[in-house]
């Protein structure tokens, strides 16, 4: 049986929610991962030290004996939070970035920030105090395909301009426009990838059929930016990173007239990227992306443990059981190669 073996991997951008959907997923992804970014859109949002602080405090408390998971915390910016907040949080062991939703673009963003021109002095104290800024990057007009490059021609390109020192990442690219933007800017200026858009394009959501478990944001794209990401995750370059984006919806919140956004990927999210680079051969750069460039790009240390997997046929679960909800999986039903070796 073919094994690989990994540097224990870190997920930069993963959502876990409260409640039910808290005490599963962290859960899960503590068999995946070492170390998470954790996000901040929870209703409501994480937008004080303290409810990073006590919200960390209730991920680490629904952790089962045995898994070992260091969440780390982003804060969610809005139009009125105060300098002094950035300058806390820069000096927070635990935080590590804050997010930009643009309001209304995703899941819960009504309290995001409505004119990019209200958080220039939040930016301003980030670049000074080197403080991440984590990048929802998408418009909120417009035809929904387009959206990250619009974002990044109508926004961020102007941010790179505006504040050449400090540290972005543009969470979950989904478009070649992306991979081409974060190369041709300085290292201050990194990308996330999630396992769905390396996987999958818009023909899995919308062909033979709604699927409202591939409906995530950004929407997935054509198969071509499919297969620049890949190329990008998979290209060594060390602003490429593993962030899954893994988000728990419930069954019903998704299969609706009006289906909620995010794909539950955290119950096997380095299966599903080690099943993408395998799909090009690229195994040998896995650890890099999983392990290696995201740690780097927070100057954090990286993992010390190893983590196994092995080439071993299993299919993912069609549901999930979470407390008295359900949770459908990223590619439910569907067959997987890869497997950790401690669940084989
Ligand atoms: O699909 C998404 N789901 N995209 C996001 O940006 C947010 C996330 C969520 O929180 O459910
Ligand atoms: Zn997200």
């Amino acid at each position: 049986m073919k094994t690989l073996t990994l540097t224990q991997p870190d997920d930069w951008h993963l959502h876990l929610r409260d409640g039910a959907l808290l005490s599963r997923s962290v859960n899960d992804s503590a068999r995946q991962f070492k170390r998470a970014l954790i996000m901040p859109n929870l209703c409501p949002p994480i937008t004080t030290i303290a409810a990073a602080e006590a919200y960390r405090q209730r991920i680490l408390a629904a952790l089962v004996p045995g898994n070992d998971f260091d969440p780390l915390m982003t804060l969610y910016l809005t139009d009125t939070m105060t300098v002094e907040t950035i300058q806390q949080a820069a000096a927070h062991p635990q935080i590590i970035a804050a997010k930009l939703y643009p309001a209304h673009a995703t899941t819960n963003s009504a309290a995001g920030v409505s004119d990019i021109k209200h958080i220039y002095p939040l930016l301003e104290a980030m670049q000074t105090h080197g403080l991440t800024l984590c990048i929802h990057g998408e418009v909120t007009h417009g035809d929904i395909f387009d959206r990250e490059k619009a974002f990044i021609d109508s926004t961020l390109t102007r941010l790179c301009q505006d504040f050449p020192r400090l540290r972005m990442v543009l969470e979950h690219i989904t478009t070649q426009d992306a991979v081409d933007f974060v190369c041709a800017q300085g290292p201050q200026l990194a990308a996330s990838i999630t396992p769905q858009h390396l996987l999958f394009h818009r023909n899995q959501l919308l062909a033979g059929g709604i699927k409202p478990h591939f409906y995530c944001l950004p929407v997935l794209k054509r198969q071509c930016h499919q297969h620049a990401l890949l190329k990008a995750a998979s290209s060594g370059n060390a602003k490429f990173f593993l962030g899954s984006d893994s988000a728990p919806h419930s069954l019903d919140a998704k299969q609706s007239a009006c289906g909620c956004a995010g794909t539950y990927s955290a119950y096997s999210a380095l299966e599903f990227y080690a099943q993408a680079f395998a799909s090009i051969d690229a195994l040998d750069k896995l650890e890099a992306f999983a392990s290696f460039h995201g740690a780097d790009f927070y100057r954090l240390p990286r993992n010390q443990g190893q983590t196994t997997l092995v080439e071993k046929p299993w299919q993912l679960p069609e549901i999930l059981p979470f407390g008295d909800t359900e949770v459908v999986p990223l590619a439910a039903g569907e067959p997987l190669t890869w497997q950790l070796a401690a669940k084989a």
